[in-house]
């Protein structure tokens, strides 16, 4: 199969749309005070908004019974089609009964906006253990992702969706690019091969080498840090993206790189949100996307690699994105450069290793990150924009 863009078809073949039109919109509306109400979290609203922009595409709706239990047992979705995540709504059991099964609920956000519908065609209630287990491989109510399936409500809702008010992203209107458009900007830029990065933490030398080793391959990087739900002591989105946009004025070149936000909540399900990550850069028109050390993992519940080895379990044309892997990278002061074990012969005392957790610790601590850490320039935003008093 060639990996070129004009072949990066969405997954499943067609980029879903489910943002309602004009008239739909204004025929929901005239409805809004008639119609049964489900509060969304800040997490679901996420999730509504992926599905409606396409980049959840194939999916049009919260998962059924049938494509959840596909998804959690087997990491695909009814049909076949490879999908790692559920991407359920939830809601109180009172609530569930309330609900007639083939009516039309009025999604609103937290808020109390009315920001969707859902056309409800099922309710069912599923086994918690049974999806942590399988999705996050430990049921420990300590792991982030796990912790907000066990305090989720017990039935799921499942049906198609629209979507009626995006949610602004106030902070970021000009990095709020659909993957409608980013597949039109990569086509205007002439690039025939991208490269999608994930993120959640601010941008440390590791990711910049990783990036720039992957952009030395393919003729673009389309940078897209996650901006939903994360846990409480991940850095706020506003401060990482601050980050990206220092560090691309000096260090990045403007034409090969493009920088835009991923709407989605983390999970920090590890190998199975890897997966995940990469179908949605596919959907954004990605041909290959990076998978470096503990992709998506949190604490220990992860080896360093499985995000890397859980790609071996589907064949190549099933995912149609190409992963780059990259091995655990450190600043070697040996050789004075960004380097991995692959790459270096150094010593492991001389090997500076470097992570966002690190980075925060320090901060914390009243600590500047060293640069071999950090752009200095990073270094100084995170500490300006954390208010942290910095020791010189
Ligand atoms: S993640 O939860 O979004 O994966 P993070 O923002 O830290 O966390 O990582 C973004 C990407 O960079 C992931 O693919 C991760 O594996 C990779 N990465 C982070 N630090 C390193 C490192 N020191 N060496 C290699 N890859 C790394």
């Amino acid at each position: 199969m060639t990996y070129e863009l004009d072949g990066i078809l969405p997954h499943g073949g067609q980029l879903v749309n489910r943002i309602a039109t004009p008239e739909q919109k204004q025929t929901f509306l005239s409805k809004a005070d008639f119609l049964p109400r489900v509060q969304l979290n800040e997490r679901a609203v996420s999730d509504l908004e992926m599905i409606a922009i396409g980049g959840f595409s194939p999916l049009t709706g919260f998962m059924n019974q049938e494509d959840y239990n596909s998804v959690v047992t087997n990491m695909r979705l009814a049909n076949g089609l490879v999908w790692s995540i559920p991407i359920t709504l939830s809601v109180a059991e009172e609530v569930a009964d309330s609900l007639e099964e083939d009516s039309v609920i009025r999604l609103d956000n937290p808020a109390g906006d009315f920001i969707g519908v859902l056309h409800l065609t099922q309710k069912y209630h599923y086994d918690k253990t049974h999806e942590a287990i399988n999705v996050y491989r430990t049921n420990d109510a300590n792991h982030p992702g796990v912790q907000v399936l066990y305090n989720q409500p017990k039935v799921n809702l499942a049906g198609d969706v629209w979507l009626l008010q995006r949610d602004p992203h106030s902070q970021f209107p000009k990095y709020q690019i659909d993957p409608a458009d980013s597949r039109l900007l990569f086509q205007a830029k002439g690039w025939k091969t991208v490269v999608g990065f994930q993120t959640r933490n601010p941008i440390h030398r590791a990711h910049e080498y990783i990036q720039k080793c992957a952009l030395e391959i393919v003729d673009g990087l389309f940078l897209h840090p996650l901006v939903g739900a994360t846990k409480e002591d991940d850095i706020p989105a506003d401060i990482r993206m601050r980050c990206y946009e220092i560090l691309m004025e000096k260090y990045y070149p403007k034409d090969r790189v493009t920088l835009a936000i991923n709407p989605s909540a983390m999970r920090y399900a590890g190998p199975r949100e890897a997966i995940f990550h990469a179908l949605i850069r596919k959907n954004y028109g990605c041909t290959h996307f990076i998978v470096g050390r503990d992709h998506a993992g949190v604490g220990h519940y992860y080896g360093t690699y499985d995000a890397q080895y859980i790609f071996d379990e589907f064949e190549p044309g099933e995912l149609g994105i190409v992963p780059m892997m990259f091995e655990h990278a450190f600043y070697c002061m040996r050789t004075k450069q960004m380097a991995t074990s692959k790459t270096s012969p150094s010593t492991p005392e001389e090997r500076i290793h470097l992570s966002g957790t690190k980075v925060r610790e320090m901060l914390r601590r009243g600590e500047l990150p060293p640069p071999e850490f950090s752009r200095p320039e990073v270094a100084a935003e995170l500490a300006r924009a954390m208010l942290v008093p910095i020791e010189t």
